[in-house]
């Protein structure tokens, strides 16, 4: 009977087709629904990102913490799960949260939200010399909800590691009060049983919240950002930052400017973590057709490339980490003279294009571009409207339930020249302007389609370097 079943099980796997093109080098779960990247460290030269994870089912629910590891951001193992929602503290979910060293670096922690069957959000922690095996504190819950807070909006624990020594400086937690949003900064002990609130870092009363607060902080200069994924009462998510100025002492960050978008796409709930002095960023994608249309993938969710992250006086800019263009093969690089429409010279589905356009009037990149099929992605630099559009009305031939066609419009100074890195994994495009704006996009177009690549303008002078992606890099 086993044998029998086991055939079965052989012969369904065999079967079963993903309607629409999937993604190479893009991190995603091997089974299950994955939401916000948490507890992203670098221990020992191992790159440990662990993931908001629902084990048994493509949509949300029963969370656990998820743990992969790789050396160099292309090869992954996944191991078994960090977290599991299976004690009273945690019995609704083991949420978002960060993670720390201690004991000389041989002890790593994991600080997340455990929800509790009452759905009270209070502060966990779960330890590990061993970097597989999490032990959760018999001191759990170590913060529970303070008085002034909204037991429903008291979430997201991440440490701030001074830039220069990496020690920890404390942890920012984002909360929801009855006036609105804020985030308070706290100091712990090295096991984080004990809590001292230090201050306010910011609030916002047009805010219900401040999830997944991180603070980038530039050791040279100072300068500093506050990421918050924002939840605006009845408006979309959107992950933002503030420039300022950071003061440990009194836990308090004070913006120097409005809020600014840290991408434009559909990434969320983005952390950071320090590599020998780099500060890394990676962020959730959220599938955007309905839970039917992943079934058969047995999958949902991607995390963004690791991006690269710096601060100057005008702001955070963004890179892919250079991680991802080492794996780059089939590597050309020219000049072109675009008058009318002209192929990049590479072809496929997982494409690095880095592009210089200097160019009168729009000047358009068709990715993922089958004529057959009439399906086309266009990343379109418009000089008129100051931005790079993904436009994705035209992205997918397939009848996918659920399917966002919106386009993704990056603001971006167009001048005389404009740099662009273009990202193209199967249903993914995450696309890098100058280095300042981003933004990604899901775009599901049908499997046959290995994709080309074109310009198209009336008039513009293009200079390319493009290659292939994802040739060394796999998830097992
Ligand atoms: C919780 O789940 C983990 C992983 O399956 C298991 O090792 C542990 O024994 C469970 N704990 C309880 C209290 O059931
Ligand atoms: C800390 O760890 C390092 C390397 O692992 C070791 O050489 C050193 O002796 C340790 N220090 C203490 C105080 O344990
Ligand atoms: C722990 O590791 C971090 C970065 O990996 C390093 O900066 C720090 O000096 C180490 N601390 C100790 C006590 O070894
Ligand atoms: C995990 O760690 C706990 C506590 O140290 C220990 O009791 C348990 O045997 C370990 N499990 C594995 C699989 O190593
Ligand atoms: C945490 O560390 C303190 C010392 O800082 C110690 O007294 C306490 O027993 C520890 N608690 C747990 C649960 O490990
Ligand atoms: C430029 O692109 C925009 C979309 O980004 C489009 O609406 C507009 O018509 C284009 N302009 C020209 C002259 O093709
Ligand atoms: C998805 O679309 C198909 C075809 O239009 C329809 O039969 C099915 O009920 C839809 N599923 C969901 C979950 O909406």
């Amino acid at each position: 009977m086993a044998r029998i079943a086991l055939l079965l099980l052989l012969a369904t796997i065999a079967i079963a087709t993903v309607p629409f093109a999937t993604t190479t080098y893009h991190f995603h779960a091997l089974k299950g629904w994955i939401n916000d990247p948490n507890g992203l460290i670098y221990v020992d030269g191992q790159h440990h990102w662990f993931f908001q994870l629902n084990p048994d089912d493509v949509v949300w629910g029963n969370i656990h913490w998820g743990h992969a590891v790789s050396t160099d951001l292309l090869k992954w193992t996944i191991l078994d799960n960090a977290l599991t929602p299976n004690s009273t503290f945690d019995a609704n979910g083991c949420w978002s949260g960060g993670a720390y060293l201690s004991d000389n670096n041989s002890t790593i922690n994991l600080l997340y939200t455990c929800v509790n069957a009452a759905n009270e959000q209070q502060q966990c922690v779960a330890t590990s010399t061993d970097g597989k095996n999490f032990t959760k504190s018999p001191a759990n819950p170590v913060l529970p909800t303070p008085a002034n807070i909204l037991p429903n909006q008291f979430r997201d624990p991440q440490p701030i590691f001074n830039p220069t020594t990496e020690a920890v400086e404390g942890v920012v937690i984002g909360a929801g009060s009855a006036q609105g949003g804020l985030a308070q900064f706290y100091h712990i002990n090295p096991n984080a049983t004990e809590w001292t609130l230090v201050g306010t870092m910011m609030a916002d009363d047009d805010t219900r919240d401040f999830e997944c607060p991180d603070l980038i902080i530039d050791g040279t200069t100072g300068r500093a950002a506050f990421c918050v994924s924002l939840e605006y009462e009845g408006k979309t998510h959107h992950n933002g930052y503030f420039l300022g100025t950071w003061d440990e002492g009194a836990g308090s960050f004070t913006p120097t400017g409005d809020a600014k978008r840290l991408e434009h796409g559909d990434m969320y709930a983005p952390r950071s973590y320090l590599v020998d002095g780099r500060r890394l960023l990676v962020g959730w994608l959220n599938d955007e057709v309905d839970s039917s249309e992943l079934v058969e993938l047995g999958y949902a969710g991607a995390m963004t490339v690791p991006r690269e992250v710096t601060i100057d006086s005008t702001g955070l800019h963004q890179r892919p980490a250079d991680e991802i263009a080492a794996m780059l093969s089939n590597t050309v690089s020219g000049k072109l003279a675009v008058w009318g429409t002209e192929p990049l010279p590479i072809s496929g589905h997982a494409l690095w294009l880095e592009l210089v356009v200097a160019g009168r009037g729009n000047t358009t990149v068709h990715v993922m571009h089958d004529s057959s099929l009439g399906e086309d992605t266009r990343v379109v630099v418009n000089p008129d409207m100051q931005a790079v559009i993904i436009e994705r009305a035209d992205s997918s031939s397939l009848a996918l339930n659920g399917t966002v066609t919106t386009d993704v419009v990056i603001p971006a100074s167009i001048g005389s020249s404009t740099g662009l890195v273009i990202l193209v994994d199967g249903s993914i495009v995450e696309v890098f302007v100058d280095e300042t704006s981003v933004g990604s996009a899901h775009i599901y177009p049908s499997k046959a389609n290995r994709g080309g690549a074109l310009i198209s303008a009336a008039q513009s002078d293009v200079r390319y370097t493009v290659g292939l992606l994802g040739q060394g890099f796999f998830i097992q």
